[in-house]
């Protein structure tokens, strides 16, 4: 029975070949190709068209930002800023997340369990309005007729979807979105380089670094877990993917984490593990920016919860009821700091920071 279903999803996604050319993948062994909705495919046509996307300011309702004003590639795709300004001047609640290895994630976004495909959270910055991103809306005949009307543009939505009648349009553009960004692979840094068999890629003060990481006394890879560094690659799990760390004793009314999805007060300040790829130059920190340097982070662990002395949001984040027991603070001495943050330092692949590929197409 099991088998005959699996012929009839074949029949119905599988008898016509994906149009286009099959994306090659080039992965370490440990890492299939990324899981993708059914009926979806990554080709390159589409890899293609969606890069151009991203860096075209043209989607956005008053034709002043793209995907990437937030996400820059040298910044390891996030954008310096604690919290950014949408299109419309808006500033928002959450800091720019980095972006690499995404294909693999069970969700997006810092608090939002049920954003589960890189095609349902493309579509928030282009077309939402609560905050407006490149607020697309505010302007879609424009939007897509300039896609239609661009001579490169027109020709790459039909190359990219030949089997639609109208290959331009929201769903074609956050499809080849999506395509794009599951080919944002960083795996090429030192620490990679060391896990591939190369000792010498990782200096011993970051293989120090990489040991305390992995102890039990620190327990980073309790939650930043893995290769990709996050729980949110191995599990659909809430509980391992979203975790409350004491950043506040009580958190903003606009920053309660998993809280504004479920509705339950023990998910207040529970924010999706992220990984740490490229984290050395994807600063500030933390859902709402709010770390400046990687320093204050650990100095945050090492007290089992962060104190603020003052503002709005005073208080001893270590207090707040929801913390995770694993917060839960250490002693850590300038060595093994310096030796943390090494390792920390060897997470960054430069040549995903400056990958031809992955690059503003629109300087070529
Ligand atoms: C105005 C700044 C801004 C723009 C423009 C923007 N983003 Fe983001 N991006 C963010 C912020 C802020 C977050 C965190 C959102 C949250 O937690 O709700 C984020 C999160 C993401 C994530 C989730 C990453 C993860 O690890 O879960 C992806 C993927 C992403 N953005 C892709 C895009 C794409 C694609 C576009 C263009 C269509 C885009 N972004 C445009 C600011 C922006
Ligand atoms: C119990 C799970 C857990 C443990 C243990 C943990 N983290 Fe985190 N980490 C998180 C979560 C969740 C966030 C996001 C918190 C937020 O923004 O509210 C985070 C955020 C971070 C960030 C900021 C990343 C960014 O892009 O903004 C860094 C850096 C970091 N952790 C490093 C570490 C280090 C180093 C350790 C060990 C000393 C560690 N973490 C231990 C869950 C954990």
């Amino acid at each position: 029975m099991l088998l005959l279903w699996g012929a009839a999803g074949f029949l119905a996604h599988g008898c016509v070949p994906a149009a286009g050319t099959a994306w090659e993948w080039d992965l370490p062994s440990y890492l299939e190709p990324p899981p993708i909705p059914e009926g979806e495919s990554v080709t390159e046509e589409k890899v293609a068209l969606g890069r151009r996307l991203f860096y075209d300011v043209r989607l956005s309702g008053n034709e002043t930002q793209s995907c990437a004003t937030c996400h820059e590639q040298a910044r390891g795709f996030a954008d310096g800023e604690a919290t950014p300004e949408g299109s419309t001047g808006v500033v928002l609640d959450r800091n720019s997340m980095s972006l690499a290895n995404l294909g693999w994630f069970t969700s997006y976004t810092w608090p939002n369990a049920l954003m589960d495909t890189l095609e349902r959270q493309a579509l928030v910055p282009l077309v939402g309005d609560t905050p407006p991103e490149l607020h697309a809306g505010s302007d879609l005949e424009r939007v897509l007729s300039d896609m239609e009307s661009d001579p490169w543009l027109g020709d790459a939505f039909v190359a990219a979807f030949p089997e639609l009648d109208e290959p331009v349009g929201i769903d074609p553009i956050v499809r080849a979105l999506a395509a794009f960004e599951r080919t944002m692979v960083s795996l090429d840094s030192p620490y990679d380089r060391y896990l591939q068999g190369d000792d010498g890629a990782l200096s011993p003060e970051a293989q120090r670094g990489l040991e305390l990481f992995e102890g039990d006394i620190l327990g980073c890879a309790d939650c930043h877990a893995g290769p990709l560094q996050t729980t949110a690659t191995q599990s659909n799990d809430r509980a391992e993917t979203f975790v409350n760390t004491g950043l506040y004793e009580q958190y903003p009314p606009f920053a309660l984490g998993l809280l504004e999805i479920t509705g339950e007060a023990s998910d207040m300040g529970r924010f999706r593990v992220p990984s740490l790829r490229n984290v050395a130059v994807s600063a500030p920190y933390f859902h709402d920016g709010s770390g400046p340097d990687l320093d204050a982070v650990l100095d945050h662990y090492a007290a089992g919860g962060r104190t603020l002395e003052q503002g709005p949001w005073a208080g001893d984040g270590s207090n707040n009821p929801n913390k995770d027991p694993r917060i839960s603070g250490f002693e850590l001495g300038d060595e093994d700091r310096s030796a943390l943050l090494a390792f920390l330092d060897a997470l960054t692949d430069p040549s995903y920071l400056s990958a031809p590929e992955l690059s503003d197409p629109y300087g070529d």
